[in-house]
């Protein structure tokens, strides 16, 4: 899979979800301590934005501002209702400043 760089270690304050549009998805990038993590930024339940929800730092889970699922930032798997399906998680590089994933589609040049 081809690796994209989503954005600088920098640009992600810690414990919050920061929105990144690269290679026409919608990611929420998740940095917890040194980690980072990559989720599709589209609750499965509705089109709303999981990147504006509140990050659960101690269950490593991301909650849908509209209707409360929460989804693992390690599966993508839905943790509570109304949500049944699950969201795209991708694997993430840090090298140096730079966070990196892996994504389903090219990069556009
Ligand atoms: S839109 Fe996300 S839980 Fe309903």
């Amino acid at each position: 899979m081809p690796e994209v760089r989503l954005c600088s270690l920098d640009d992600l304050a810690p414990d919050t979800a920061t929105r990144v549009d690269v290679a026409d998805h919608k990611i929420a990038v998740v940095r917890i301590g040194d980690d980072v993590y990559a989720i599709d930024d589209t609750c499965s339940h509705g089109r709303y934005s999981l990147s504006e929800g509140e990050v659960w730092t101690d269950e490593l889970e991301i909650e849908c501002p509209k209707h409360g699922s929460t989804f693992s930032l390690l599966t993508g798997t839905p943790q509570s209702l109304p949500a049944t399906r699950p969201v795209a998680v991708y694997p993430v590089r840090v090298d140096g400043a730079d966070v990196y994933a892996e994504l389903a589609v090219e990069p556009k040049p």
